[in-house]
């Protein structure tokens, strides 16, 4: 069985995903930490971020290794661990701008489908549901409002031991939203066959429970 959770930046997907993957046993592919490894690779080796950058020579050295542990999983950029590194406000920043380039879709689109071929997945990102996964057995659209998503963010960012500015956050998450959503090549949509989950006043374990009780009628 496939599951699809798509929608915009800090909406949870991920924290979802992890908690749904975890209660049904299913393996959890978060596809944006693939374009997050990306961009990094461009940000480390002085690459602009542009179409023509991304040549075939540029795209094979880009090595993205994804390992599950006990602490769910850990990418590998050219075998480094880069779990913590890419969750940086410039690797966000860039991974929504390389995310508009098709040839690197198109190589991470691959990566993809390979890691979900015959097994039960969870896969959160932008286009899982209408590019990726079209044939998902449940496809999620998550979305909350940008303040909520903003705050939530914020608070990640606290516990973490890190201060951000409330405004300078919004302003990080809606940059994000319209380039995902605006860009041509498989952008940031509602699947018309998707459940439409706003979270912006729900807790993270309403939004399992309601994804989970979804999961089990199509089981
Ligand atoms: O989900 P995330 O915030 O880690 O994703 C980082 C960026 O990667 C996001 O702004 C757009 C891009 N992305 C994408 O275009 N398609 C996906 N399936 C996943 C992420």
């Amino acid at each position: 069985m496939k599951i699809a959770i798509d929608g915009p930046a800090g909406a949870g997907k991920s924290s979802i995903a992890k908690l749904v993957a975890g209660e049904l046993g299913f393996i959890y592919i978060d596809t944006g930490a693939m374009y997050r490894a990306s961009a990094l690779y461009a940000i480390e080796n002085g690459i602009k971020i542009t179409a023509e950058s991304f040549t075939k020579e540029i795209l094979d050295k880009i090595n993205i290794d994804i390992r599950y542990d006990g602490d769910g999983q850990r990418i590998f950029l050219c075998g480094k661990d880069v779990t913590k590194r890419i969750r940086e406000a410039d690797v966000s920043i860039g991974a929504s701008d390389i995310a508009v380039i098709p040839a690197v879709r198109l190589k991470l689109v691959d990566l993809q489908r390979a890691l979900a071929e015959g097994n039960n997945v969870i896969m959160d990102g932008r286009d899982i549901g209408t590019y990726v996964l079209p044939d998902a057995e449940l496809k999620i659209y998550l979305t909350a409002s940008v303040e909520e998503r903003a705050m939530r963010r914020l608070k990640e960012l606290k516990v973490k031991g890190q201060t951000a500015d409330f405004e300078q956050v919004k302003r990080d998450i809606s940059y994000r939203d319209k380039n995902d959503s605006e860009r041509e090549f498989a952008p940031l949509k509602k699947a018309d066959d998707a459940v439409l989950v706003d979270s912006t006043d729900m807790t993270i374990d309403e939004v399992k429970e309601r994804i989970l009780e979804l999961a089990k009628e199509r089981m």
